[in-house]
């Protein structure tokens, strides 16, 4: 147990900054406020385990990532829908500025029927059926992302039967692999996304895709990882990718016209998360580029970018109700407080998948009772079934008190599931202490309707 013991009560309800939406703070009582609207009353008018999105707070991250990368070189910023999509998140985003990125035909779908604008979009897919392609093509996305020489083929076929040249792009593989400080270069990619540089099969489907007319080879892609906190990994992929393009000028004569550097931007989970700055994060790897190209004479392209979790991530919290508090003795002296909560797995798999860090706090009073060693878990038949791993949350903690758990605005809706037939929560969105819904909260009527024999 490394989560150091807070000093007093005051200390463990402290809302640390960058963690929690913008605005957030707690009322005179002690409960929380996120965009204006009290906890207790979204969870009184909406219900509970609630996804509760501060809308200025992900307003004011689209806007500064657009302006911040659009200041480095970047032509558009595309918002990466699979952290968190729905069509007032599609709108919100596209007022903003930014594209959104699509990785299947349901996200697409979305976008499409929020309005959004076709050269707003990209589509990305390792395995795009034949069907997603066509949609993408009649919805006149922007730009295709080529995933394998499947996709070439499939890709200008479609094109082909529709009467246009679509531009697509080629998602290569460079060999880093980055993660919060720390990135992996290698000179292979054991992954499926993309086409190698090192082993020549992105020069190859270059090759391939300029013989065939109804496809328009803009640029290159490339997406180095998640979570990332410095631009050391982006400087690397953009070396490779840069040096490729050189290639692909003095071999094939082809010019890349547009680079897309993917996501990945990384946001504070917990105390000490430290992502750089997002000025300085997209001034230095437009700077990176910028030399990298220089130093083998061929012309900046124009920049392209997709954060999700950077965009969404700090944006929203989930309300839980707590249900039961178990005391267990852990020997020698320790006890461990399992705080069961409404919710769990079924809404927030990232925990048990990646032993994610979240920040958990009473949110419905305040409490000056002493702050005990917790684990937040769910009420899921599985003991891998945990929210928040450690947290010191007061010793008075109570069946109804509510719990907000912070930045679990990406890939927690998006990666719900109906576990144990959990209906997945609402999704709320607050904005000067007004609620709309963004996503209704599941019934068991909706998924019984699924079973014929229900
Ligand atoms: N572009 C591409 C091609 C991607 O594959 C991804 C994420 C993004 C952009 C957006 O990355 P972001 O800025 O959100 O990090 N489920 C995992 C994350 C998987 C990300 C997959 N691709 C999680 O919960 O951490």
């Amino acid at each position: 147990m490394s989560l150091p013991r807070p000093a007093s009560a005051e200390e463990a309800s402290r809302l640390v900054p960058g963690v929690w939406p913008g605005g957030c703070h707690r009322n005179p009582d002690g409960a929380l406020v996120i965009g204006g609207v009290d906890v207790r009353d979204a969870v009184s008018q909406h219900g509970s385990p609630l996804f509760l999105f501060d809308e200025a707070d992900l307003r004011h991250r689209a806007r500064s990532y657009r302006a911040a990368y659009v200041d480095a070189g970047a032509r558009l910023v595309y918002y990466a829908a699979k952290a968190f999509l729905a069509t007032s998140v599609a709108r919100w985003v596209t007022e903003e500025g930014l594209g959104i990125d699509v990785a299947s035909g349901g996200e697409l779908a979305v976008a499409v029927r929020a309005g959004v604008p076709g050269d707003r979009l990209l589509m990305h897919g390792n395995n795009k059926s034949m069907a997603e392609i066509e949609a993408a093509i009649a919805a006149g996305v922007g730009r295709i992302v080529i995933d394998s020489f499947e996709d070439i083929v499939r890709i200008a076929d479609a094109a082909g039967r529709a009467g246009v040249v679509q531009p697509v792009l080629l998602r290569v593989t460079v060999g880093v692999e980055a993660h919060t400080h720390e990135f992996i270069a290698t000179a292979h990619e054991d992954q499926k996304f993309g086409l190698s540089v090192t082993s020549g099969a992105a020069a190859e489907a270059v090759r391939r895709i300029a013989k065939l007319p109804t496809l328009s080879l803009l640029g290159l892609h490339s997406h180095i990882g998640s979570q990332i906190f410095d631009a050391a990994g982006f400087e690397v992929a953009a070396a490779r990718v840069v040096a490729f393009a050189e290639r692909l000028w003095d071999e094939q004569g082809i010019e890349v016209e547009e680079v897309n550097l993917g996501g990945g931007m990384g946001i504070a989970y917990v105390d000490g998360d430290d992502p750089l700055d997002v000025a300085d994060m997209a001034h230095q790897i437009g700077e990176i580029v910028g030399k990298e190209c220089a130093a083998v004479g061929i012309p900046m392209p124009a920049l392209a970018f997709e954060p999700g979790r950077a965009i969404v991530g700090p944006s929203a919290v989930t309300v839980y109700e707590v249900g039961t508090v178990k005391a267990v003795d852990l020997g020698q002296g320790l006890v461990r407080t399992f705080v069961s909560v409404d919710g769990g797995m079924s809404d927030n798999i990232r925990t048990a998948l990646y032993d994610a860090e979240y920040t958990v706090t009473l949110a419905s009073r305040e409490s000056s009772a002493e702050p005990v060693l917790c684990r937040v878990v769910g009420k899921h038949c599985e003991s891998g079934d945990v929210v928040v791993r450690d947290a010191w949350l007061p010793g008075d903690l109570a069946p109804g008190d509510l719990l907000a758990v912070a930045a679990t605005g990406a890939y927690c809706r998006s990666m719900a599931s109906n576990y144990n037939y959990l209906p997945r929560p609402a999704v709320v969105s607050s904005r000067d202490g007004a609620m709309q819904v963004v996503l209704r909260r599941e019934t068991l009527e909706d998924l019984m309707r699924l079973d014929p024999g229900a």
